[in-house]
């Protein structure tokens, strides 16, 4: 069978580019424009990377149009429903589903590396009291470069194998360790007879003076928060974790960089803003004069955790994390959070019912929900977007190892077009008018 192609006419040369079209298992034929320079002299222009494929990835898979959204072909629907954050793990970085034995031997091997090095627990007193914890986050996980960085070969698929387990198993310490300084609290190290989101909780909640003990429902929210926000195939962070290491640079550093894109509002700070948001809304009777801000298109307000770039019927993750998140507010004794929750609801029913909002296909993004589960959880909200990169690491370095496996790996290096000025002569400051 011939390989289908897409003929490319520069109308003003008579110079044709013949294509091939890459056909993929799911979603839009891809058109490969390798050879577009070589043939025309031209490159494609689309910023915001709106249908640029960049990589070859079997990972992750999802239809903005209809709302799908696979990890290795499973639905996110099912792998919330009955899997483990840990066994999705497992599953973004081998490919397959693990034999209890292959999970047995996997949750070993990352809670045995769950500790972070003595020294590190001395860089964040380098930090203000008040830092962002993102910005304490995008320095910690970096330093762990220092730590493995000339024992490490990254050609070696061992060493990168290790450097997975270690991410994974060192986010949790990482992130607690930040809440715990941020709040003057001694650190709690990590306790390797708890499961891996209790495990969390602990190192969050646990004191010295108390013992903690977690909620059965607590606990599985936020596990199913962390499955939601375990991959999402090539969004900011994870393109700048690509990016990063397609320059073989040290995949801790990798990570740190992804956190820095994570931070910004746009993509993971959403669900920290969506908590702002609410505060700012104060009581049910405001919510209207906020849509119409939202709405009003001489005001930059937007409403925070609506809309997505891709999906744009709705979002598979919406759904799940909608549910988690009503049946835990029911099983909440009240508190002192209900007012923000009542807001919450009440927007989402008013926004969803709103033509501004239905005729832009404008609904409640993850963001939206997993705001509301944190707060519910007792996570102040400057740590919210820690927590969608705690979920997000193993994304990024399974990722990151398809990238380091391909055999289309090279640096990225986009192009542009130039727009400035012409080829000038230098003038000498005393002589510019
Ligand atoms: N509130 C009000 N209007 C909105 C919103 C919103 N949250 N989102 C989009 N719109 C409007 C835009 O003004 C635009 O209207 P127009 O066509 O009349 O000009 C239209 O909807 C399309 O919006 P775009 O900005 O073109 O959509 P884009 O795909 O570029 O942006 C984004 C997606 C960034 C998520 C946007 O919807 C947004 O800013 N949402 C709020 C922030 C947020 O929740 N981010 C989390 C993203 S999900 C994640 O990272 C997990």
């Amino acid at each position: 069978m011939t390989t289908p192609t897409v003929t490319i006419t520069d109308n003003a040369t008579g110079k044709t580019s013949e294509c091939p079209v890459l056909v993929p298992t799911y979603g839009p034929r891809v058109i490969d424009t390798k050879n577009l320079y070589k043939d025309l002299g031209m490159f494609t222009h689309d910023p915001g990377f709106m249908t640029t494929s960049a990589c070859r990835s079997s990972i992750t898979f999802l239809d903005g149009d209809e709302g799908k959204l696979f990890h290795r072909g499973y639905p996110i629907e099912q792998l919330a429903e009955h899997s483990s954050y840990l066994e999705v793990c497992y599953l973004l970085l081998y490919g397959e589903l693990p034999t209890k034995t292959q999970f047995e031997e996997f949750e070993y091997q990352v809670k045995f590396r769950s500790n972070v090095h003595e020294r590190v627990n001395h860089m964040y007193s380098g930090y203000m009291y008040d830092a962002h914890p993102m910005s304490i986050m995008v320095g910690v996980m970096g330093a762990l470069s220092s730590y493995y960085h000339e024992a490490l070969d990254l050609n070696d698929p061992v060493d990168r194998d290790l450097t997975a387990k270690r991410v994974i198993a060192k986010m949790p310490t990482l992130a607690a360790q930040c809440y715990k300084y941020a709040i003057g609290h001694p650190f709690v190290y990590p306790n390797n007879s708890l499961g891996y989101v209790e495990n969390f909780l602990n190192m969050m909640f646990s004191h010295p003076m108390n013992t903690y003990t977690p909620d059965p429902v607590a606990v599985r929210a936020l596990e199913v928060m962390l499955i939601l926000h375990a991959d999402h195939e090539q969004n900011a962070s994870t393109s700048t974790v690509r990016l990063a290491g397609s320059a073989g640079a040290n995949p801790f550093a990798c990570m740190a960089a992804g956190m820095v894109t994570l931070w910004g509002p746009a993509h993971g700070g959403a669900n920290e803003a969506v908590l702002h948001m609410l505060n700012e809304i104060k009581t049910p009777e405001n919510i209207p004069q906020f849509i119409a801000r939202a709405k009003d298109q001489n005001d930059t307000f937007r409403l925070m955790g609506f809309g997505h770039r891709v999906y744009k019927n709705f979002d598979p993750r919406s759904r799940v994390i909608r549910k988690v998140c009503h049946d835990l507010l029911e099983h909440m004794p009240a508190n002192v959070n209900a007012r923000v929750f009542d807001i919450a609801l009440k927007l989402e029913e008013l926004a969803l019912k709103d033509e501004y909002f239905i005729e832009r296909k404008l609904y409640p993004n993850v963001d939206f929900y997993s705001g509301i589960i944190l707060k519910a959880l007792g996570i102040p909200e400057s740590m919210f977007t820690v927590m969608f990169g705690l979920g997000r690491a193993v994304g990024w370095i399974a990722q990151w190892l398809e990238m380091m496996q391909d055999p289309d790996f090279r640096i990225g290096r986009p192009r542009q077009l130039y727009v400035g000025s012409r080829q000038r002569e230098y003038v000498p400051i005393g002589q510019r008018g």
